[in-house]
């Protein structure tokens, strides 16, 4: 199958494939997702397929208004409600405790809960409106690889493996949502993203965990999805952290003659002179530029195989950064440049 590559005035089309079972990647302000009817589970299957991704693990549930999460959940708490009228649509995934067999085991890979994601893009409010269902949204990569940023990014890993592609350019964020789990006492957030936990304090006025992710914790990881290799493109990343001098970075490519790529900010950038060997990305002047440039980045060093070796700078992790940092550091299986 030859995957098509839609754009807005094809959402029809695109729903169709939904309602036909078939696979459809879309649009969002985080990532590009792979759609598929989660009310039929041979659909959902599907996408475990396509992406190669392990079957344990818990599929988001996109939809395009609120009454589409109540039918599947028990009801909000007042908490749930004011971070929804906050933050939907938008990039804050919650997980909320499910009516019993509510969504099957395919979605909720056998949990008694969900993840439930109110996306900010027109196109695939539409789509999903359109299709009258809800559809599953892992991002649409193959599974272990960077996020999918724009729609090229997905057909170079699925074509051939789903029907069509909605095309809405690049992503605004470049990382995907922030993951917080409603279905236990204290809020936890599973995975940072665009909202930061100050942000969800604010609203709710009460203290929310921001551990359970962090690196090193020791837990069992509670989104399963954590626990596997992820964002790794195929040079390694060796995170520059900001305590380290980019110099004793240079003196260390100058001594290995070989294609090294540096990921950096402008002020690093302009301060060095660089060696002949190195292939030199800018991640623009902040915490948000770096976000959205980092998966864009790491797979346009994928297309160029004589890199090996990737320096990338890493940052405080505050607000935005928090999520910066936990993407690189998975990328990067956690190498830093002082381990060289
Ligand atoms: O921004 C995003 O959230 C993107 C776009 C496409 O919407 N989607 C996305 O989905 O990142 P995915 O499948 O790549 O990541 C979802 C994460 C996984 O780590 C999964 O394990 C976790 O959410 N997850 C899903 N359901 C869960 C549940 N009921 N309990 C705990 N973790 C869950
Ligand atoms: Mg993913």
């Amino acid at each position: 199958m030859e995957t098509l590559i839609l754009k807005q005035q094809q959402l029809d089309q695109a729903a169709d494939f939904i309602r036909q079972g078939e696979l459809v990647a879309f649009p969002t302000e985080t990532v590009y997702g792979l759609g598929a009817d989660a009310t039929n589970e041979t659909a959902v299957k599907k996408v475990y397929a396509a992406k190669g991704r392990p079957s344990d693990n818990p599929l988001i549930v996109t939809v395009s208004d609120i009454a589409m999460v109540e039918k599947y959940t028990q009801p909000f708490s007042d908490d749930a409600k004011a971070l929804m009228a906050k933050f939907w649509p938008g990039s804050l995934t919650m997980i909320f405790k499910l009516k019993p067999n509510a969504l099957s085991k395919a979605v909720t890979g056998g949990l008694d809960t969900a993840a439930f994601r109110f996306p900010k893009n027109q196109a695939t409010l539409d789509l999903i409106s359109k299709a009258g269902v809800p559809i599953v949204g892992p991002s649409a990569n193959t599974s272990g690889k960077p996020s999918p940023t724009t729609a090229q990014h997905v057909y170079h890993d699925l074509n051939g493996k789903i029907a069509a592609i909605v095309d809405d350019g690049p992503t605004t964020v470049g990382v995907e949502s922030t993951i917080l789990d409603m279905s236990v006492a204290t809020p936890s957030i599973l995975r940072p993203g665009a909202v930061t936990k100050e942000d969800i304090e604010a609203v709710i006025h009460r203290p929310v965990i921001d551990e359970l992710h962090h690196v090193g914790a020791k837990q069992t990881p509670k989104a399963p999805g954590m626990k596997y290799k992820h964002y790794a493109p195929n040079a390694q990343v060796y995170i520059v952290d900001p305590d380290d001098d980019w110099h004793d970075v240079v003196a260390w490519i100058k001594q290995h003659p070989q294609p090294i790529g540096v990921m950096a900010f402008d002020d690093v950038i302009k301060t060095i002179n660089w060696p002949d060997n190195v292939d030199v990305i800018s991640l623009g002047n902040d915490a948000r530029t770096a976000a959205h440039d980092l998966f864009a980045e790491l797979r346009d060093f994928d297309n160029h195989p004589a890199y090996k070796i990737i320096f990338t700078q890493g940052i405080d992790p505050k607000g935005i950064g928090e999520a910066y940092m936990n993407r690189l550091n998975k990328s990067a299986g956690q190498m830093h440049f002082k381990q060289l």
